[in-house]
């Protein structure tokens, strides 16, 4: 490769397409602002919640906090080795994302885990969707979308055990705002709908 060539391609891994590694970053950036965003979601369910569950609840977060983390840095290292720039800045990210704020204080334990599904739905299909695009272009990135999906869908899987009764229905099912969701799932906890 000529002097001249190395001035005006982008560097990305060697193999990949400089374009096509362009389009996997993009689509890193979106899931770096989830994951950074739900990291952030998380911490503040930590110290809001309480109630009777409180302990359980704030204990089971921080090492899903940690995990989110991790799962940030290695994303925007995959970024950055792929010849991207990840950027993790607040602005950027209430700039560019596509989902609301989470809108729950101080509130019951039930209710932060019903709002924390319908957060755990949102940003899980995302990925799903980003490991799709990733497949068709780079396995490397893909592979990493799959060890992440593998554990938020755990994750999930931990909050849902709160929201299920014994038949297996699910509190939060058909809710489509986190306040519906938080709702609902206080309302069956105290014994109602
Ligand atoms: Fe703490």
């Amino acid at each position: 490769m000529s002097d001249a060539t190395q001035a005006t391609a982008p560097h990305t891994v060697p193999g990949l397409d400089p374009m096509e590694a362009e389009r996997v970053v993009d689509v890193l950036q979106a899931r770096l602002h989830a994951l950074n965003d739900l990291a952030l979601t998380l911490k503040h369910v930590h110290w809001n919640v309480v109630g009777p569950h409180f302990i359980a609840v704030h204990e089971m977060l921080d090492p899903q906090v940690d995990a989110v983390r991790e799962m940030a840095d290695t994303t925007a290292e995959r970024m950055a080795a792929l010849g991207g720039v990840p950027i993790g800045t607040p602005g950027a990210l209430v700039a560019r994302r596509t989902w609301d704020d989470y809108e729950v204080g101080r509130a019951d334990a039930v209710a932060h885990l019903g709002a924390l599904d319908l957060v755990y739905t949102g940003v899980i299909e995302d990925h799903r969707a980003a490991m799709k695009t990733a497949g068709d272009i780079d396995p490397v990135t893909e592979d990493m979308l799959i060890g992440q999906l593998a554990k938020l869908e755990q994750f999930q899987w931990f909050v849902r055990a709160h929201l299920e009764s014994g038949s297996g229905r699910l509190s939060t099912s058909g809710a489509h705002t986190l306040s519906d969701a938080a709702g609902q799932a206080a309302r069956a906890s105290a014994g109602g709908a």
